[in-house]
This record gives C-alpha cells, sequence and structure tokens, in this order.
C-alpha cells in the first residue's frame, strides 16, 4: 500500500465518530414485541454465541428456522431444542465456509428451492491469531467472514429481488476499524504484507461493509434491504479456535467485560421485524443505533473494486 492511499484515509477520520461508538457501545438495544409467525428465517453460525441465540430469539416469536451450519451433530441438537421449545419448523443445511464448494453448494440449493426467505442473517464468523489458509488458497478469515456471504448474496441476488420483501443482515463488528488503512485491495490473499489477528479481522469485516454499498445500489427500491450490525461485546466462543495463551485471556480478562448473546438477538430480532427500519438499507448499526463506519469501509472506489475482485477470486459469472 502506498503511503499515499494511507494518508487518504487518516485525513477522513473522525475523533466524534469514537466518541459515538463508546457512546453507543454502552446504550441498550431497542426492543421489538412484534410476532413473527411462519415467516421464515436464514441465520449462518446458528451452533453458537451470537447465531445460536437470535435463532432462538426468531423462533420464540414464531419463526420458522433454517440454519447453514458446518457441524451436523450441533445442527441437529440446536434443531430439535428449538422444535421442541418453541413448536416451530428448524431445518438445517451443512456448509463450511473454508470451502467455497460448500458455499455455492448451498447457495445453489437456496437459489433452486422453493423457500421465500424473510430475513437473512449472515452470521458465521471466526478469528484467527494465526495466518492460515483454506483449499482454496485465501486466507480463512477473509473467506469465512466475508466471501462466503459475498457469494450467497450474490448468487441469491436476483431471486430475492424478484420477491421483493427479505432483509439481509450481516452480523459485521466494531472491528472493521483495526482495518485502518483500507482493506489493501493489492493483497487481498495476504502474499506481500504482514498479516495480524485483528488486521484480518478488520479487513474481513471492513470487506463486507465495502459489499453493502453495491448490494443496497442493486436492491434499490425493491424492497429488499441489506444491513451490517455490530452485535455488541458478547460471551461467545469466538476466538477459542486459538492458541492457549489466547484462550486464557480470553475466558479469564475478556469475557468478565462481555455481555449475553442475548442482547445481540434482540438486537438482530428488531433489524428483521421492526417496522421502524423498514425500508432502511445500506447502513452500519451498533446493535440499533445507526452509526458510521470507518472511512475505509465508505470508499465507493474501493467497494467497486473489490466488488470485481471477489468475483474473480472466488469465480463467479
Ligand atoms: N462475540 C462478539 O463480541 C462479537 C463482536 C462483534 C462481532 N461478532 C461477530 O458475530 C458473529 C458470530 O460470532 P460469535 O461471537 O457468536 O462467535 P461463535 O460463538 O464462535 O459463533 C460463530 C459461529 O460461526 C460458525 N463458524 C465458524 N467457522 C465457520 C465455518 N468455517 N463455516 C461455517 N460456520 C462457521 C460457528 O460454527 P461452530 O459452532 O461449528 O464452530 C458458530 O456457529 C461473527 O461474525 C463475529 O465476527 C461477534
Amino acid at each position: 500500500m502506498t503511503s499515499l492511499s494511507k494518508a487518504k484515509y487518516l485525513k477522513q477520520y473522525k475523533m466524534s465518530n469514537i466518541i459515538a461508538m463508546m457512546r453507543n457501545n454502552r446504550k441498550e438495544p431497542e426492543v421489538c414485541n412484534d410476532e413473527f409467525k411462519g415467516r421464515l428465517v436464514v441465520i449462518t453460525g446458528a451452533t453458537s454465541g451470537i447465531g445460536y441465540e437470535t435463532a432462538k430469539e426468531y423462533a420464540a416469536h414464531g419463526a420458522d428456522l433454517l440454519l447453514i451450519n458446518r457441524n451436523k451433530e450441533k445442527s441437529i441438537d440446536v434443531c430439535e431444542e428449538i422444535r421442541q421449545e418453541f413448536q416451530v419448523k428448524c431445518d438445517y443445511k451443512i456448509a463450511d465456509f473454508a470451502r467455497l464448494s460448500d458455499v455455492r453448494y448451498v447457495g445453489k440449493e437456496l437459489l433452486e428451492s422453493d423457500l421465500e426467505i424473510d430475513v437473512l442473517i449472515h452470521n458465521a464468523g471466526l478469528y484467527s491469531t494465526k495466518k492460515i489458509y483454506t483449499e482454496d488458497d485465501n486466507e480463512l478469515v477473509f473467506q469465512v467472514n466475508y466471501l462466503a456471504s459475498f457469494i450467497l448474496n450474490y448468487m441469491l441476488k436476483d431471486k430475492l429481488k424478484a420477491r421483493g420483501e427479505t432483509r439481509i443482515i450481516l452480523v459485521n463488528s466494531e472491528g472493521h476499524r483495526f482495518a485502518v488503512f483500507g482493506i489493501g485491495l493489492h493483497d487481498l490473499k495476504y502474499e506481500k504484507r504482514r498479516h495480524s489477528g485483528l488486521g484480518s479481522y478488520g479487513v474481513a469485516k471492513t470487506a463486507q461493509l465495502l459489499s453493502i454499498i453495491k448490494f443496497a445500489e442493486y436492491f434499490e427500491e425493491s424492497g429488499v434491504t441489506i444491513n451490517a450490525v455490530h452485535p455488541g461485546d458478547v460471551k461467545s466462543n469466538m476466538g477459542l479456535n486459538n492458541g492457549r495463551i489466547y484462550r486464557f485471556f480470553k475466558k479469564r480478562i475478556v469475557n468478565r467485560t462481555l455481555k449475553s448473546p442475548e442482547r445481540s438477538a434482540r438486537a438482530l430480532y428488531y433489524h428483521g421485524v421492526s417496522k421502524e427500519v423498514e425500508g432502511i438499507s445500506g447502513r452500519f448499526f451498533n446493535l440499533t443505533t445507526e452509526e458510521e463506519p470507518a472511512p475505509p469501509a465508505l470508499d465507493r472506489d474501493a467497494a467497486e473494486e473489490l466488488w470485481q475482485k471477489t468475483i474473480e477470486l472466488v469465480g463467479l459469472e
């Protein structure tokens, strides 16, 4: 990355945005109590943490669920529990997002099915301190947190637009702010630049925010909306895939400051159902408060370039 492009973003940072973020972090999310009976909600990564609590929140309001998870045993257990507790339909599909063929396969199944998706929540994600490559030769965090949601949205976009009712929610993060100098469009595979856990997480979440610019344009006036939500800082299995020292630090120190993922679930229910956000699209929310993301996530030129590069990278038409 040239020093010129670094300077471009640095000039755009505003202290007021960081202050707003800190203030919003402390706010309790708006609550929606409307029923959602018989409506279909698709959630990725619903076997633990935020995805699991969100699945239960929607089921408690009568919604039917289709969960997209990588682990079959956990999926069977979660669906069984939800069916018994809430008497709603709960089904699952298996896809490991570390394998793009799995993502395309499940995308094709959704495309060819007659399921009418009311809310599509892209939640699956991970944080990795190590640079790991997938069998598709992408950095793992970039692939699971960004590429997978991009592929599903891209494959389904015409179908969703034709129906004109779905709310797409990307579970994003204030961690996008770690990509201080942008996503490094010149090196999306981390072949030339230094990798760090926080950096790669920030890049993946910023890439997802950039994709919203283009998808929101595509869905404009169609009735489909797409927004990104920071789900709060909550206790979950996030990061537990890392080494012993990290896990110790997370469990003994970080977890003490974290809230319950039920808080995230309430916010994600609000975004999927509340009339107060009907028609709102292309925005970033800290829980249920709209917030301005960091400058690299608002870079329209970068969004255009990333869109093209992503399509080439994952081999979409
Ligand atoms: N927790 C927070 O404070 C926080 C803050 C900001 C943003 N977020 C975001 O919230 C989302 C949910 O995270 P969480 O905190 O609930 O963490 P979590 O408890 O670790 O849940 C992550 C979910 O993603 C699934 N997943 C991980 N790798 C996958 C893969 N390769 N293919 C398919 N699914 C995969 C996990 O499946 P398994 O059960 O099989 O592992 C699990 O269901 C993430 O996008 C994260 O970036 C979390």
